[in-house]
């Protein structure tokens, strides 16, 4: 028999095996920390993750903003991102849509099968199985579009492969197991997917973006677009306007159309990578490219099935980021330009009920009005709940509360500036049986010059 090569004896050389008998204990006290929720002294998931992995060079880069806008915000970065807004999180939930909706599908689908037969039959006869397989198709056609949504963020933001901020090279389609376990490792923000967000997003597609949401954009964005075409149009392009809590961006662009110089400021990921979606030339270049199902997955109030299932084109115009147009992905609250009192204008819509800290936000919202500036609000009083606002005010305490913060609010004679109630709705489904109607507060107050 041959004498078997010295160096098959050699303990020296790492074999796969080797590795993995290095790697799976660790993995496997890696994710018994994560999820027994465990943190020992210096034993830190992250400190397992760096000695596993080693240090990522740069885990926040800046938003590639570049190739869209030409930006002057002062910091589009992921600026005091709460972790629940987080790009991680909106990029695991936009990627995570597909399968998790498939799920959903799957338990309508086993609920039906425990029928009898006999009321599977009438369910049959009923089209209850059709509606199902329009369910599923309807959910493909949304995962193209909320896949695409998270493949140009990861292109955009280059988190790829690579997975340091140096890659950005899968643009399209799923993760590799490598960069989904480097996903999941290269975070201190929880990226539990978060469902709601991502629907909630398609139907602002809709509701920002569509034809179909032409009315209720209407209702909500006339009054402050009234105010805003009292200034001579010449003059326009001097004018500084912020839109803080700018959502899918819709009033931000309608406010720079008109000539403002306009900064949206938005705070949550979920919103502003389907902002990205409709601003990159990627992803986005003729009106009504795109096509979601937003009402689909949920069957209640539904007249018709016809209608729920329904598909909504989108956009029916192609947003830019241009020279008069911003977007900055991050706080309002920090949002400090080079030097307070810098705006002409403030436009919260839907806006100021989402702060945990009303009085904060009045105030900064001063702050950054220039002497005779004007702010401008259209929206509910609808806190955020389980006493996360600091303080939950009614109507007549958030008016008092502006004047504390020295707002003059326009008088009854100004018929386009008037304080008065607006009767709305929010991402609403015009078809459905049910209505949430907003009976919003609108008002335009001056800081004094
Ligand atoms: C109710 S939504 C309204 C969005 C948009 N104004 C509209 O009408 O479609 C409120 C938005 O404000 C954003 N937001 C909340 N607090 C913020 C903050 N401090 N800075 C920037 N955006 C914020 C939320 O992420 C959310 O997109």
């Amino acid at each position: 028999m041959q004498p078997r090569p010295d160096h098959d004896h050699n303990t020296a050389g790492l074999t796969p095996t080797h590795l993995l008998a290095v790697l799976l204990p660790l993995l496997l006290l890696y994710f018994t920390f994560r999820f027994l929720d465990l943190t020992p002294g210096l034993l830190t998931p992250s400190v397992i993750r760096d000695i596993i992995f080693g240090r990522p060079r740069s885990r926040s880069r800046s938003p590639n903003l570049s190739s869209t806008s030409n930006s002057n915000s002062s910091n589009p970065t992921t600026n005091s991102i709460p972790p629940y807004f987080s790009l991680h999180r909106a990029i695991a939930s936009y990627d995570a849509y597909p399968a998790l909706a498939l799920a959903e599908h799957a338990a309508m689908q086993r609920s039906y099968a425990r029928l009898t037969y006999a009321h599977r039959r009438t369910g049959y006869a009923l089209g209850y199985t059709r509606k199902l397989e329009g369910l599923r198709r309807a959910e493909e056609v949304n995962a193209g579009v909320l896949r695409a949504v998270a493949g140009l963020a990861r292109v955009q933001f280059a988190w790829g492969e690579g997975g340091d901020g140096e890659g950005g090279e899968r643009g399209e389609g799923g993760m590799g197991l490598w960069a989904m376990m480097k996903w999941v490792m290269w975070r201190e923000e929880d990226v539990r997917p978060d469902v709601g967000r991502v629907r909630e997003a398609m139907k602002h597609f809709v509701r920002d973006w569509s034809e179909e949401g032409k009315e209720e954009r209407g209702k909500i964005f006339e009054p402050i677009l009234r105010v805003m075409r009292q200034s001579e149009e010449e003059g326009r392009k001097g004018e500084k306007v912020l839109v803080p809590g700018s959502g899918l961006g819709r009033l931000a662009w309608e406010v720079a159309e008109l000539g403002y110089d306009t900064t949206a400021i938005e705070l949550s990921y979920f919103m502003t990578l389907a902002f990205r979606f409709l601003l990159s030339p990627q992803t986005t270049q003729t009106p009504n490219q795109h096509t979601v199902h937003p009402y689909a997955y949920w069957f209640s109030h539904s007249r018709s099935s016809t209608n729920t299932l329904r598909g909504i084109s989108f956009p029916d115009v192609v947003p830019r980021l241009q020279n008069n147009f911003h977007l900055i992905e991050g706080d309002f609250l920090t949002h400090n330009p080079s030097q307070n009192a810098s705006y002409d204008y403030v436009v919260t819509l839907f806006f100021i009920d989402t702060s945990t800290n009303i009085i904060s936000t009045l105030e900064h919202i001063y702050a950054l009005l220039k002497p005779g500036g004007t702010w401008i609000n259209l929206g509910p009083l609808l806190w955020t709940g389980g006493a996360q606002a600091r303080m939950e005010l009614s109507l007549e305490e958030v008016l008092e509360l502006a004047e504390t913060v020295e707002f003059r609010m326009a008088g009854e004679e100004d018929e386009v500036r008037r304080r008065r109630t607006v009767e709305c709705e929010y991402t609403a489904d015009r078809t459905a049986m049910m209505k949430w109607l907003y009976q919003a507060e609108f008002w335009v107050a001056t800081k004094p010059a």
